[in-house]
């Protein structure tokens, strides 16, 4: 407990899966959060949730692929809560899969959108706000399909690989004003989004194969991101952490 303690966060995609693991581990260790959404009531819902529990959360209906949202998240966090000390870019969405020559211009646009712009777009709203800052850092969930390609998931797969040159160069990019930017890496996850990788529904089948693709036989959980996350914030445990490709896959990518 108090990880975290007078750290303020936004969390995008913060209303379901692993955002919403984020928040709660987050708010748990004391920091302040603004859950953005997509998707205003979960955003809401999630943060009620937390403020129930005694913890600071105010809630946000933005869409990453805007920019005036974002920057009005962040404004938000500066006056609500004094100031921004960690963005997670976290919001993305999933695919069906689909070979090359299923696979449509307008799949891919769709992802970079969402998943690489998005994410690009949510770290530039946010830097002016963190270089007030002393402890300041981004944390980008990408995937671990970014370090271990899987075949059919074109648009997902791309667009997560860009995210991952994000992280990179931004970790580069900062460097010198020692503000920290890292990656979560997580493999299948007990997630909403799921039921897109396997095809529209999930069904056992589909979820065994995927479990057995994971050494520890287990799917990643919103709580595993969340512990993940909060270590990687943390500037006392993970000062020394920036560029960091962080695998949260049960052993998916050895
Ligand atoms: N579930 C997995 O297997 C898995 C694996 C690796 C990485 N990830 C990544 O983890 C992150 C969270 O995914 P999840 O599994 O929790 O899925 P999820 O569908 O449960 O949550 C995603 C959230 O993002 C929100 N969102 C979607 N588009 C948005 C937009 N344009 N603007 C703002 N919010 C938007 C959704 O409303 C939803 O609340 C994503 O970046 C995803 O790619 C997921």
């Amino acid at each position: 407990m108090g990880r975290l303690k007078g750290l303020t966060a936004i969390v995008t995609g913060g209303g379901s899966g692993f955002g919403k693991g984020i928040v709660e581990a987050f708010a748990r260790e004391g920091a302040s959060v603004v859950v953005t959404d997509i998707n205003g009531e979960s955003a809401e819902a999630v943060a009620a949730e937390q403020r129930a529990s005694g913890a600071s959360a105010q809630a946000m209906e933005v869409d990453v692929a805007d920019p005036a949202g974002l920057a009005a998240a962040v404004a938000r966090c500066e006056s609500q809560f004094g100031g921004l000390d960690v963005m997670v870019a976290n919001a993305g969405i999933g695919q069906r899969p689909g070979t090359m020559l299923e696979t449509s211009l307008e799949t891919l646009r769709t992802h970079f959108e969402i998943n690489a712009l998005g994410a690009f777009n949510s770290c530039q709203a946010a830097l002016p706000a963190l270089r007030k800052r002393d402890a300041a850092s981004i944390l980008i969930t990408v995937s671990g399909i970014a370090l271990a390609p899987r075949p059919q998931l074109y648009g997902y797969g791309m667009s997560k690989a860009a995210a991952m040159y994000l992280m990179k160069a931004l970790a580069v990019e900062l460097a010198p004003e020692r503000i920290r930017v890292n990656g979560l890496f997580p493999a299948v996850g007990d997630t909403p989004m799921l039921a897109e990788f396997s095809g529209g529904e999930r069904s056992a089948e589909a979820d065994d194969r995927f479990v057995q693709g994971l050494p520890l036989g287990r799917f990643i959980t919103p709580e595993d991101v969340g512990q993940a996350a909060v270590f990687l914030s943390s500037p006392v445990e993970a000062g020394a952490f920036t560029g960091c490709a962080l695998p949260v896959d049960a052993g998916r990518c050895i």
